[in-house]
């Protein structure tokens, strides 16, 4: 039997890591049947195929996104409909846009949770601080101002698991069917009242901007596409600022350097965190024709996953690449994607970690895991700490 047969989700939601490693060496484009899907797992077909949307089309017959939150999403078209997705993205993502309101909209979002947790004296960052955070963050932006920060963290939750599910499994499209009707019931009164009175937030001005006096975009057109960007906005800066200060916690070293040099060095440890575990795994493809690649052919119509979180960690392109180094030379990652869609919410979370992280290592700079409640890495789809536990002197 060959190696890619054996794979089981299980052992990938465990730890895909030491699996994407065997794949670069013995078999770097693999059909993996418990996925459904092709595996590219090298740096330099990953990129190629995230990058040839001509060979490998964003559309994919099997996708978990579509089937979870509908058609077209931003995601999984190409061509016209997703310029006109993505323009309107583009308005409020762009570096310009984001450095014009992000300080604002953080800074007492983040001074709310850091006062309420800095007394503790221990505490689950995931959940107290980073998911909330991050959750709220992306949703006022959009233009959800009342929904709940705990109501938001289970629509994720649910939408994250039917986005994920690649082996069709029907208890877990049911958690997301479920989680993806309660979003929509949301998004309907807020479509009402923004086609009635436009503001500022994402979602009034992908229903406005660029259309004649008097019309918007049809809801069914943009409906799909929000609930991506809720979904990947929402969770994965959280995600990500957890994973970093989970490097630079295990990293003593590492941590120190920081401390000292905040400006310097922050940035460098967001970048290599994401690196090293990259919280969106993949770009979803589908072979428009047969395709050579790695020493196989790629049938037309199949799926491919281009293994973002894989090429991250190719020996060939990064030194040690199982290690979290912040002082690492080599510079770039792949955990934003490549191509036409490459994260179109990247400049909002490369401004939003430092905005989580900053403050929390300035007021608790003693910050340690906690012995005995260790932090557990799930998923390979979505790889993130499920837990943080940190101890602290209450301050
Ligand atoms: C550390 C945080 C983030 C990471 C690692 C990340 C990663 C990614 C990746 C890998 C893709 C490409 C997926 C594909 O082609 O299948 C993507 C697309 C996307 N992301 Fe992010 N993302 C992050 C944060 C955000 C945020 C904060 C937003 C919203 C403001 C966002 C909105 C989007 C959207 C709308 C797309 C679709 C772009 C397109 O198809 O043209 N992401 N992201």
């Amino acid at each position: 039997m060959a190696f890619a047969d054996e794979i089981t989700v299980a052992a990938l939601e465990a730890d895909p890591y030491p699996i994407y490693a065997r794949l670069r060496r013995e078999s770097p484009v693999a059909w993996v049947p418990a996925a459904n899907v092709w595996f590219v797992t090298r740096w330099q077909d990953v990129e190629f195929v995230s990058k040839n949307a001509a060979l490998f089309a964003a559309e994919v017959a099997t996708s978990p996104v579509e089937r979870s939150m509908g058609k077209p999403t931003i995601l999984t078209c190409d061509g016209p409909p997703h310029d006109e997705l993505r323009r309107g993205f583009d308005q409020k993502y762009k570096p310009r846009a984001v450095s014009e309101y992000i300080d604002e909209l953080a800074r007492p979002l983040v001074a709310e949770y850091l006062e309420r947790i800095a007394r503790r004296g221990e505490v689950d960052l995931m959940a107290e601080y980073f998911e909330p955070l991050s959750s709220l963050a992306l949703a006022r932006s959009l233009g959800f101002d009342s929904v709940d920060v705990k109501t938001l963290q289970r629509w994720f939750h649910g939408m994250a698991i039917g986005a994920a599910n690649y082996e069709n499994d029907p208890e877990k499209q049911a958690i997301s069917d479920a989680a993806n009707a309660e979003v929509e019931a949301a998004i309907i009164p807020i479509f009402e009242k923004l086609e009635r009175n436009p503001d500022d937030s994402a979602m009034s001005r992908m229903l406005h901007d660029g259309m004649e006096p008097g019309c918007t975009r049809s809801r069914a057109f943009l409906l799909p596409s929000i609930k991506v960007a809720l979904l990947g906005g929402m969770q994965e800066p959280g995600h990500g600022a957890g994973t970093v200060l989970f490097g630079l916690l295990t990293n003593p070293e590492q941590m120190g350097a920081v401390q000292r040099n905040l400006d310097g060095l922050l940035p460098k440890a967001v970048d290599e965190g994401l690196r090293w575990i990259a919280p969106i795994g993949t770009q979803m493809r589908q072979a428009t024709q047969d395709v050579e690649l790695g020493g196989v052919t790629i049938p037309a119509g199949a799926p491919v996953a281009s293994v973002l979180s894989s090429a991250c960690r190719d020996e060939a392109r990064y030194k040690e690449p199982d290690s979290f180094d912040i002082h690492r030379t080599e510079t770039g990652h792949a955990a934003y994607g490549f191509g036409s869609h490459f994260c179109a919410g990247r400049w909002f979370a490369q401004r939003l970690i430092p905005h989580l992280l900053r403050p929390l290592l300035e007021r608790l700079p003693d910050l340690k895991l906690v012995p005995d409640r260790p932090p557990m890495f799930r998923g390979w789809e979505f790889r993130a700490p499920t837990t943080l536990h940190v101890a602290y002197r209450p301050n």
